[in-house]
């Protein structure tokens, strides 16, 4: 259990043994927390809590998060990417997937940024004291007031289409106008584009295909650079693409990563100093035990290996490479805990 407050988290009175923690099975892999285990009380425990007991502490449903599986996830995916990239690399975690002060804290402590897609998100990420420049805010739909927001504090906002492009090119303006300020900084963007890349998953979580409601059409992508570097309000530092949810496959990261390297090279038509590349989430969970996805280690390594690769093709410098993973990373470290009302049994057929 960890407190909802930043400056209440703690380790719990666990040992984190970082060798063996490193060693560990791949939480994603996992059903329960890795701490889960069945006590000498024959009842469940996590993390060292009798489940059972913190039900009756603090009543049901009753959402429990083991932190040492969180930083486990957290440490695994960091330590990846620094294992099997050459150049430099940052992992967010999409804080959609549980946005609460003690995980922003959590996260941050090993190191790992935050993706928000609400003015909600992010000031939590902030007051949780996440760094700006380790902060970046997604939507389709950002409201006037989040994208203020997110220019006063200074993270770098992720722009999803053309109504959004022109509203920040704007924005400045009238920030210089309103403050009588001559040099406002410009805004640190990036572009999310719509890969056309098809995968394996449901098609509610499917986001990479090019009728996607997420991203620019790549097909506009000469129009979208050419805005952007005559806009000199605007500072766009990298392109991104999330192709969808729950993916066990690796190929379509694989391919994923020789697409953008692709609009990477596109980028130096137009003077563009790109050098941020964010292949966003998707590693799948195991739900299940039937579930079967690969480990965030050979996740990443895929990743990293697809964009070594096309930059050697495209004969680019390695770009800063980003990822954002949300549910492989904080997803078997949650458990809810419900106290059974009533029960009807159907002999031999289903309780
Ligand atoms: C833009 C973006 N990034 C990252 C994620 C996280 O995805 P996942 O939880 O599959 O890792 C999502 C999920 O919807 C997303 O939309």
């Amino acid at each position: 259990m960890v407190s909802t407050h930043p400056a209440g988290v703690q380790n719990s009175g666990y040992q984190y043994l970082t060798d063996s923690i490193t060693a560990a099975n791949s939480p994603n892999q996992e059903l329960l927390p890795l701490t889960a285990r069945v006590n000498s009380h024959d009842c469940l425990e996590i993390g060292g809590c009798d489940v059972t007991s913190l039900v009756q502490q603090y009543g049901s449903p009753l959402y429990i998060l083991d932190e040492e599986t969180l930083r486990t996830a957290c440490r695994q995916y960091r330590d990846a990417f620094k294992r099997y990239y050459p150049g430099v690399s940052q992992v967010l975690y999409a804080s959609k997937a549980w946005s609460c002060l003690a995980v922003s804290a959590i996260v941050a402590s090993e190191g790992l940024g935050i993706d928000v897609v609400s003015g909600g998100e992010l000031y939590t990420a902030l007051q949780a004291g996440v760094s700006t420049e380790k902060l970046y805010l997604h939507g389709n739909n950002k409201s006037v007031a989040e994208l203020t927001l997110a220019i006063n504090s200074g993270c770098t906002i992720v722009v999803d289409n053309w109504q959004e492009l022109h509203t920040l090119a704007q924005a400045r303006g009238k920030r210089q106008e309103a403050r009588g300020e001559d040099s406002a900084a410009p805004i640190k963007i990036m572009l999310r584009l719509t890969p056309g890349i098809e995968c394996h998953t449901h098609e509610y979580i499917r986001t990479g295909h090019l009728d996607s409601k997420f991203g620019f059409d790549p097909n506009q992508l000469d129009e979208v650079f050419k805005f952007v570097s005559q806009e000199p309000s605007l500072n766009c530092v990298g392109l991104h693409a999330h192709i969808g949810s729950q993916i066990f496959e690796r190929q379509p990261h694989q391919d994923l990563a020789a697409v953008m390297v692709q609009w990477l090279s596109k980028a130096k038509n137009y003077g563009l100093a790109i050098a941020e590349l964010n292949v966003g989430g998707g590693l799948g969970m195991r739900y299940t035990e039937s579930d079967d996805p690969p480990s965030i280690a050979e996740w990443a390594k895929a990743i990293c290996e697809g964009i070594k690769n096309a930059c050697e093709v495209h004969a680019l410098p390695l770009p800063k490479l980003l990822c954002e993973p949300g549910r492989s990373l904080i997803g078997s470290a949650c458990v809810t805990a419900y106290t059974i009302g009533s029960s009807k049994i159907v002999p031999e057929i289903r309780t």
